[in-house]
């Protein structure tokens, strides 16, 4: 791996996976081929930018003291894996045990638990939309973000409104297996490090979705610690690109790209604040096709599908009955 400018990790505080692994380019704001990256929707890792500068100053003192006294999402798990899950598609999956729990909890009894946190103990992930019940000096870092530089990004790329900005604060350890999001990205890291491995939208064959309507739609079903190499042969070969983003970098993880992130083994905790844009309206749509447009049109056929025929294990006889010899070789 390509060291960091200011080194401040080493390899052995990255979990160990068998994959073919490129890194993502690191390219000062400044440089133009920032934006000839973002327009062709591939990852960049943007560093000098001032975007989440305001918010360097968010140590877990400033934050218990100022995030004011509303409930935060925290999610629990049992090991390091914090796969997401869909509540509204739990009811239709006979047998779904969500791997984590999700609580409401007031940042002072967070930030107490995660101090006291040993080894061994259950993890916790704060994952929490910043909103208006943050208090008033956490409002005031948020409007000097640079919302100059984001709107700038989505104005010339044509992303859609931004949507939110999702608040995390991770343990060391801690993963966030792969998945991909219906969104545009801009991935702000604030505190502490996070490696990024990231996987074009054309990998989807060798990731394994699972299916759109299980709680664990656009997350991969390959468990990286230990890929069943039986069920999901492809995983060999799958190519992908990373980088360990440190405070004040950005990832811009494009539409449609997995990602599995972890923030790294004796690092001390990991805050980032990202910028969820919706993606640019098809006006004039062009050929041949991108391939994050395909995956959106697989998502819609297979949704269509599932709710025509309503059981599930009709989905594969009727697309085989209209493939096979037809539109196979
Ligand atoms: C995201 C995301 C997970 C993490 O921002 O889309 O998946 O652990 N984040 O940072
Ligand atoms: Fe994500």
């Amino acid at each position: 791996m390509a060291s960091n400018n200011s080194k401040c990790w080493d390899e052995s505080q990255l979990r160990n996976y068998d994959l073919n692994l490129e890194q993502i380019p690191r390219l000062h704001c400044d440089d133009p081929a920032v934006d000839e990256l973002i327009a062709a929707n591939k990852p960049v890792v943007i560093t000098g930018s001032k975007l989440v500068e305001s918010a360097r100053k968010w140590d877990l003192d400033y934050l218990e003291q100022n995030m004011g006294s509303g409930d935060y999402t925290v999610f629990i798990s049992q090991n390091h894996k914090f796969k997401y899950y869909d509540e509204k598609k739990i009811a239709k999956t006979s047998g779904f045990v969500p791997p984590t729990n999700k609580l409401d909890m007031k940042l002072p009894d967070f930030m107490k638990r995660l101090r006291k946190w040993k080894r061994g103990d259950d993890r916790m992930y704060l994952q929490q939309g910043l909103n208006n019940t943050v208090g008033p000096e956490i409002v005031k870092d948020f409007l000097k973000f640079d919302w100059d530089f984001c709107s700038g990004k989505q104005n010339k790329h044509h992303w859609g409104p931004l949507t939110s900005n999702l608040l995390l604060i991770g343990m060391e350890g801690n993963v966030t297996p792969c998945h991909y999001d219906e969104q545009q990205n801009l991935f702000a890291q604030v505190h502490g490090h996070k490696r990024c491995i990231l996987f074009a939208p054309d990998q989807f064959e060798c990731l394994y979705p699972h299916p759109v309507f299980h709680p664990h739609d656009r997350q991969s079903m390959v468990d990286f610690d230990e890929p069943d190499y039986n069920t999901f042969p492809k995983f060999r070969q799958v190519r992908g690109c990373e980088t360990v983003l440190g405070p004040g970098e950005i990832l811009y993880i494009p539409i449609y790209w997995w990602h599995h992130i972890e923030s790294l083994m004796r690092g001390g905790h990991t805050i980032t604040v990202n910028f969820w844009y919706k993606g640019g309206a098809n006006t004039s749509v062009t050929y041949p096709l991108k391939d994050h447009q395909k995956v959106a049109i697989m998502r819609n056929i297979e949704k269509m599908l599932v709710e025509v025929l309503q059981d599930p294990k009709e989905v594969s006889p009727l697309l085989r009955a209209i493939v096979l010899g037809r539109y196979t070789e």
